[in-house]
């Protein structure tokens, strides 16, 4: 993939916020283990899917496959959704995105936002059911652009490229595993390419989420990780070098989501708990001499109307708590002129 400038000029002001995201240490002190986090929620639009919609919408570009009557089509749970309303605003194109009707609320305002038109769909769980339709739509309409994020080889491409070359710079030694979830599968190939050719020990793991582990065989089900395990094994991991996969259950992925909100202060998505609680398990395996890892994919705020946000234990309001207290609070109270 070439790295080239946008027809429009404008673009370039988002598009040069894509990528270069920070490798963070994230250090465990209760298991004792650090985990390096690629820190993708710090794309513009929020998530890992900003690579994918400017590599590919750049590309189409480069190669005359987008007209200025162009309507980019694509199928999504949400990030992917958001990643191409933003960029193909910026470029000047049209945007239309097939959504399941089951996606979080925050992800369709944020793509109505950026200007798209949004088609939701009842899939009953089946997210093939968005792709067949986006392919009737543009055999009856030659307008439509479909960038195929679960088909195109330049979704894996793009991630050898920049994110796996990213990592293995900022890493600045030998890794000695990598683990991530798929939805199209394009992180996990790309990246575990670049990591295995540039070491060839380096064990590539695909995160699972327990209720839904197809790798192992199992049948699609239903789980609270969104952006991962669409119900299928996607064509793009076919030739990627997995070695193994890690399973993690919904409850364990909340869980550490919300470990990494309140003892980090990193407001990330549930995947990204998902992920830590695979490369966790993994450094546990590897021992104090391994370099483990891992992706944090999105933001917290794409999650509020989910179970993310369910507050354990219940919400207590700053008016409760200062009734329920003699301390600070009731005296915050008193202070604004309150009994
Ligand atoms: C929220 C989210 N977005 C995107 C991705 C990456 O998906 P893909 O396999 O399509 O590259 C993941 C994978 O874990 C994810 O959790």
């Amino acid at each position: 993939m070439k790295t080239q400038q946008p027809a429009n000029p404008r673009a370039q002001a988002v598009l040069s916020l894509i990528g270069h995201t920070p490798l963070t240490p994230l250090r465990f002190a209760p298991e004792g283990v650090m985990i390096l986090a690629k820190c993708e929620f710090l794309n513009p639009s929020g998530s890992v899917k900003d690579r994918l919609a400017k590599g590919v919408l750049l590309d189409a570009e480069r190669r005359g496959l987008l007209r200025p009557d162009s309507i980019i089509l694509e199928c999504s749970s949400g990030n992917t959704g958001i990643a191409m309303a933003m960029v193909g605003a910026a470029m000047g194109y049209r945007v239309t995105i097939l959504m399941s009707s089951s996606a979080s609320v925050e992800r369709r305002k944020l793509i109505r936002q950026l200007g798209a038109d949004l088609i939701l769909f009842d899939s009953a769980g089946r997210y093939q059911t968005g792709i067949e339709i986006s392919r009737e739509m543009a055999a009856k309409d030659s307008r439509y652009f479909l960038p195929r994020q679960f088909e195109n080889p330049l979704n894996v491409e793009d991630h050898e490229q920049t994110t796996g070359q990213e990592i293995l710079a900022q890493a600045g030694g030998p890794i000695t595993a990598f683990v991530h979830g798929f939805g199209t599968g394009g992180t996990l190939a790309g990246c575990g390419k670049a990591i295995k050719k540039r070491w060839p020990q380096a064990r590539i793991h695909a995160m699972e989420p327990a209720e839904q582990a197809l790798l192992a065989g199992e049948c699609p089900c239903c789980h609270f990780i969104e952006g991962v395990a669409d119900g299928f094994i996607p064509p793009l991991l076919r030739d990627a070098p997995i070695d193994g996969h890690i399973e993690v259950t919904s409850a364990d992925a909340l869980a550490m989501t919300r470990r990494l909100h309140h003892e980090f202060g990193l407001l990330v998505g549930t995947s990204s708990g998902a992920n830590i609680v695979a490369a966790l398990r993994l450094a546990g395996e590897l021992g104090p001499d391994g370099t483990v890892v891992t992706l944090l994919c999105d933001r917290a705020e794409r999650y509020f109307s989910t179970a993310l946000f369910d507050l354990v234990g219940g919400e207590r309001t700053a008016e409760r708590a200062a009734s329920q207290t003699q301390g600070s609070g009731g005296q915050f109270f008193s202070s604004l002129g309150k009994p």
